[in-house]
């Protein structure tokens, strides 16, 4: 049986109200069960992309596809309750009185009993180091724990699609590590837009550099960030890990004997 095509994009053109042409012809599909970097300098259109996943921004030209479905608005319900996404600001995530109630929302509306949203924000806090938290106010709190709390608002719904705009912005390197093999862990598919480039190393397979509203380069991601030429051009670097060789996964020969 032919591979479900978990998220394509075909020929999407997007400008801002102002006249900012932020994504021109842009095309991707991303298979199921695969987790892909975005990768880009500020300003290449991650995060517009992003937003037309689940129809947050639409009014451009070109299609999107979510599981074979067309993100218009009769279908918003449905694809919203396949794939969910973590913005790049916590503060367009979160907004109920406290962490609980955030997380709780997407079980709640997804119409699952207490008992079960309950466990859902439990682990999800959890998953996010964040257990203890359900009270607070979530505008009361640093940022790397809003961030924390704004994926665990999505992780509580268990959607077939994450997609998360810089999972790892301004998290301390014990919640980012947490983060890391949490994202590795989860069996999903996955679309990560970041400039954290060994974050995406631990836990994508694929990447696509996006830069000036376009797909420049997609491919394996090793082969990708791994091109330095490519990445420079780009306002990008080699991850350290690649230039050093710390990946290479090949069973080292044993010695010969003396
Ligand atoms: N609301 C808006 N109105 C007008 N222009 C916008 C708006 N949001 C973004 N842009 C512009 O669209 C382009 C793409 O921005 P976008 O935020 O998608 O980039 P990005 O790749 O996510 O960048 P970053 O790495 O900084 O997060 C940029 O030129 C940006 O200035
Ligand atoms: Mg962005």
């Amino acid at each position: 049986m032919e591979k479900q095509t978990a998220i394509s994009i075909n020929d999407l053109n997007y400008t801002y109200p102002d006249g900012t042409c932020a994504l021109k012809g842009v095309s991707l599909e991303v298979g199921d069960g695969e987790k892909v970097a975005i990768v880009g300098p500020n300003g290449a259109g991650k995060s517009t992309l992003i937003l037309h996943l689940n129809g947050i921004i639409s009014g451009g030209e070109g299609q999107v596809f979510i599981q074979g479905q067309e993100v218009c608005r009769k279908n918003l319900k449905v694809i919203r309750s396949k794939i969910g996404i973590v913005f790049q600001d916590p503060d367009d995530q979160l907004f109920s009185p406290t962490v609980f109630d955030d997380v709780a929302f997407g079980p709640l509306n997804m119409g699952l009993d207490e008992e079960n949203v309950r466990e859902r924000v439990k682990q999800a806090l959890e998953d996010v180091r964040l257990s203890g938290f359900g009270e607070r106010f979530a505008h009361h709190m640093s940022f790397g724990e809003k961030k924390r709390a704004a994926l665990a608002t999505v992780l509580s719904m268990k959607p077939d699609i994450i997609v998360l705009d810089e999972p790892s912005s301004n998290l301390d390197p014990a919640s980012r590590r947490q983060v890391i093999e949490l994202l590795s862990s989860l069996e999903r598919t996955m679309l990560i837009a970041t400039h954290d480039l060994e974050l995406v190393l631990d836990v994508c397979t694929k990447g696509i550099l996006l830069d000036s509203g376009k797909v420049i380069a997609s491919g394996e991601l090793e082969g990708l960030l791994g091109d330095e030429a490519l990445m420079t051009g780009h306002n990008l670097e080699v991850p350290l890990s690649l230039t050093l060789g710390l990946r290479n996964e090949v069973t080292p020969r044993p010695m010969p004997h003396a």
